[in-house]
Protein backbone atom coordinates (compact mmCIF):
# COMPACT_ATOMS: atom_id res chain seq x y z
CA UNK A 1 0.00 0.00 0.00
CA UNK A 2 1.18 2.86 -0.82
CA UNK A 3 2.85 5.54 2.30
CA UNK A 4 1.27 8.98 2.42
CA UNK A 5 3.68 12.06 1.99
CA UNK A 6 3.38 14.66 5.18
CA UNK A 7 4.89 17.99 5.59
CA UNK A 8 5.85 18.99 9.28
CA UNK A 9 5.31 22.84 10.23
CA UNK A 10 6.73 23.35 13.73
CA UNK A 11 8.62 26.35 16.02
CA UNK A 12 10.12 24.13 18.44
CA UNK A 13 11.00 21.01 19.94
CA UNK A 14 9.49 19.30 17.90
CA UNK A 15 8.33 16.53 20.38
CA UNK A 16 5.32 15.19 18.14
CA UNK A 17 7.29 15.39 14.75
CA UNK A 18 9.61 12.40 16.67
CA UNK A 19 6.55 10.71 17.66
CA UNK A 20 5.63 10.56 13.87
CA UNK A 21 8.85 9.60 13.17
CA UNK A 22 8.16 6.51 15.52
CA UNK A 23 5.12 5.87 14.51
CA UNK A 24 6.40 5.16 10.98
CA UNK A 25 9.45 3.74 12.01
CA UNK A 26 7.23 1.20 13.83
CA UNK A 27 4.86 0.18 11.59
CA UNK A 28 1.69 1.71 13.04
CA UNK A 29 1.93 4.81 10.45
CA UNK A 30 2.52 4.20 6.50
CA UNK A 31 3.59 7.19 6.10
CA UNK A 32 6.64 9.55 5.02
CA UNK A 33 8.12 12.91 6.30
CA UNK A 34 8.58 14.82 2.80
CA UNK A 35 9.67 18.40 4.34
CA UNK A 36 9.58 19.77 7.64
CA UNK A 37 9.58 23.92 7.76
CA UNK A 38 10.18 26.35 10.54
CA UNK A 39 9.83 30.11 11.29
CA UNK A 40 12.53 29.75 13.64
CA UNK A 41 16.06 29.18 12.49
CA UNK A 42 17.84 27.27 15.33
CA UNK A 43 14.51 24.93 16.33
CA UNK A 44 14.98 21.52 17.50
CA UNK A 45 12.25 20.24 14.92
CA UNK A 46 15.04 21.74 12.16
CA UNK A 47 17.88 19.57 13.96
CA UNK A 48 15.47 16.78 14.42
CA UNK A 49 14.89 16.37 10.39
CA UNK A 50 18.29 17.33 9.55
CA UNK A 51 19.25 14.13 11.53
CA UNK A 52 17.42 12.11 9.66
CA UNK A 53 18.51 13.36 6.24
CA UNK A 54 14.66 14.83 6.01
CA UNK A 55 14.60 18.12 3.91
CA UNK A 56 14.43 20.93 6.77
CA UNK A 57 13.32 24.63 5.45
CA UNK A 58 13.07 27.75 7.17
CA UNK A 59 9.97 30.06 6.96
CA UNK A 60 11.20 33.36 6.65
CA UNK A 61 8.18 35.86 8.42
CA UNK A 62 10.60 38.97 8.11
CA UNK A 63 10.63 41.06 11.10
CA UNK A 64 7.11 39.85 12.16
CA UNK A 65 6.45 38.60 15.37
CA UNK A 66 3.39 36.66 14.52
CA UNK A 67 2.01 37.25 11.59
CA UNK A 68 2.62 34.60 8.64
CA UNK A 69 2.67 37.09 5.62
CA UNK A 70 0.55 36.33 2.64
CA UNK A 71 2.86 36.01 0.48
CA UNK A 72 5.07 33.57 2.36
CA UNK A 73 2.19 31.66 2.87
CA UNK A 74 1.98 31.27 -0.98
CA UNK A 75 5.69 30.08 -1.00
CA UNK A 76 5.18 27.60 1.45
CA UNK A 77 2.22 26.13 -0.45
CA UNK A 78 4.53 25.91 -2.89
CA UNK A 79 7.08 24.08 -1.56
CA UNK A 80 5.08 21.66 0.04
CA UNK A 81 3.18 20.81 -3.54
CA UNK A 82 6.49 20.60 -5.10
CA UNK A 83 7.28 18.01 -2.05
CA UNK A 84 4.24 16.12 -3.59
CA UNK A 85 2.41 16.23 0.52
CA UNK A 86 -0.48 14.43 1.10
CA UNK A 87 -1.43 15.99 4.64
CA UNK A 88 0.14 19.23 5.98
CA UNK A 89 0.90 18.55 10.17
CA UNK A 90 0.98 21.85 12.43
CA UNK A 91 3.30 20.50 15.11
CA UNK A 92 3.55 23.40 17.59
CA UNK A 93 3.42 25.75 14.55
CA UNK A 94 3.26 29.19 16.25
CA UNK A 95 1.66 31.56 13.49
CA UNK A 96 -2.11 30.85 12.34
CA UNK A 97 -2.44 29.84 8.77
CA UNK A 98 -4.67 31.30 6.54
CA UNK A 99 -5.02 31.84 2.91
CA UNK A 100 -3.81 30.85 0.61
CA UNK A 101 -2.01 27.95 2.27
CA UNK A 102 -5.53 27.07 3.69
CA UNK A 103 -6.58 26.82 0.07
CA UNK A 104 -3.74 25.10 -1.32
CA UNK A 105 -4.54 22.05 1.11
CA UNK A 106 -7.96 22.40 2.21
CA UNK A 107 -9.40 19.81 4.74
CA UNK A 108 -5.81 18.40 4.51
CA UNK A 109 -3.92 20.71 6.99
CA UNK A 110 -3.99 19.80 10.48
CA UNK A 111 -3.19 20.43 14.06
CA UNK A 112 -2.61 18.92 17.10
CA UNK A 113 -3.69 21.01 20.70
CA UNK A 114 -3.04 20.20 24.35
CA UNK A 115 -6.68 20.62 25.70
CA UNK A 116 -10.37 18.91 24.77
CA UNK A 117 -11.28 21.36 22.33
CA UNK A 118 -13.28 23.45 21.94
CA UNK A 119 -12.28 23.74 25.85
CA UNK A 120 -9.35 26.24 25.95
CA UNK A 121 -7.99 27.20 22.73
CA UNK A 122 -4.74 29.61 22.59
CA UNK A 123 -1.75 29.37 24.75
CA UNK A 124 -0.85 27.44 27.46
CA UNK A 125 -4.11 25.51 27.42
CA UNK A 126 -3.07 22.95 30.18
CA UNK A 127 -2.44 26.50 32.40
CA UNK A 128 -5.79 27.45 31.55
CA UNK A 129 -7.41 23.88 32.43
CA UNK A 130 -5.87 24.25 36.03
CA UNK A 131 -6.81 27.94 36.57
CA UNK A 132 -10.29 26.39 35.40
CA UNK A 133 -10.42 23.58 37.84
CA UNK A 134 -11.76 20.84 35.09
CA UNK A 135 -11.22 17.43 36.27
CA UNK A 136 -9.98 16.03 32.97
CA UNK A 137 -8.30 17.83 30.25
CA UNK A 138 -6.62 16.17 27.06
CA UNK A 139 -5.15 16.83 23.64
CA UNK A 140 -7.25 17.25 20.15
CA UNK A 141 -6.22 16.75 16.58
CA UNK A 142 -8.16 19.02 14.13
CA UNK A 143 -8.41 20.05 10.98
CA UNK A 144 -7.40 23.82 10.41
CA UNK A 145 -9.98 26.85 9.50
CA UNK A 146 -8.92 30.34 9.15
CA UNK A 147 -9.48 30.48 13.21
CA UNK A 148 -7.53 29.56 16.25
CA UNK A 149 -7.97 26.28 17.30
CA UNK A 150 -11.51 26.09 15.51
CA UNK A 151 -11.38 23.41 12.66
CA UNK A 152 -13.27 20.26 12.49
CA UNK A 153 -12.27 17.89 15.19
CA UNK A 154 -10.66 14.43 13.68
CA UNK A 155 -9.50 12.73 17.09
CA UNK A 156 -9.40 13.67 21.00
CA UNK A 157 -7.59 12.18 23.95
CA UNK A 158 -8.86 12.56 27.51
CA UNK A 159 -6.08 13.07 30.80
CA UNK A 160 -7.49 13.09 34.55
CA UNK A 161 -6.42 16.35 36.16
CA UNK A 162 -5.28 15.26 39.73
CA UNK A 163 -5.44 17.91 42.70
CA UNK A 164 -1.89 17.61 42.74
CA UNK A 165 -0.46 18.71 39.20
CA UNK A 166 1.58 21.34 38.62
CA UNK A 167 1.10 23.62 34.69
CA UNK A 168 4.23 21.08 34.45
CA UNK A 169 2.89 17.89 35.33
CA UNK A 170 0.01 18.23 33.71
CA UNK A 171 1.30 19.66 30.40
CA UNK A 172 3.75 16.50 30.65
CA UNK A 173 1.21 14.00 30.67
CA UNK A 174 -0.63 15.88 28.00
CA UNK A 175 2.40 15.82 25.84
CA UNK A 176 2.26 11.91 26.29
CA UNK A 177 -1.29 12.04 24.70
CA UNK A 178 -0.43 13.90 22.31
CA UNK A 179 2.94 11.88 20.99
CA UNK A 180 0.14 8.74 21.07
CA UNK A 181 -2.92 10.81 19.39
CA UNK A 182 -1.48 12.19 16.48
CA UNK A 183 0.23 9.13 14.72
CA UNK A 184 -3.61 7.62 15.11
CA UNK A 185 -5.23 10.44 13.73
CA UNK A 186 -3.23 10.24 10.61
CA UNK A 187 -3.07 6.85 10.38
CA UNK A 188 -6.89 6.81 10.07
CA UNK A 189 -7.28 9.57 7.75
CA UNK A 190 -4.38 8.15 5.58
CA UNK A 191 -6.87 5.19 5.04
CA UNK A 192 -9.99 7.32 4.50
CA UNK A 193 -8.20 9.36 2.29
CA UNK A 194 -7.07 6.57 0.24
C1 LIG B 1 2.35 20.72 21.66
O1 LIG B 1 2.03 20.68 23.02
C2 LIG B 1 1.14 21.03 20.84
O2 LIG B 1 -0.05 20.66 21.43
C3 LIG B 1 1.17 22.53 20.71
O3 LIG B 1 2.55 22.85 20.67
C4 LIG B 1 3.31 21.86 21.35
C5 LIG B 1 4.43 21.44 20.45
O4 LIG B 1 5.36 20.67 21.11
N1 LIG B 1 0.43 22.95 19.54
P1 LIG B 1 6.51 19.92 20.28
O5 LIG B 1 7.30 20.98 19.52
O6 LIG B 1 5.87 18.93 19.37
O7 LIG B 1 7.34 19.27 21.33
Amino acid sequence: MKSIRLGVLGSGSGSNFQALLDAIDTGRLNAEVALVMSDVPDARILQRARNRKIPAELIDCGAHATLFPASEQLRVANRLSEAAVDFVCLAGFMRLVKEPLLQAFRGRILNIHPSLLPAFPGLEAWKQAIAAGVKESGCTVHQVDSGMDTGPIVMQERVPVLATDTPESLHARIQEAEHRLYPKAIAWLARSHR
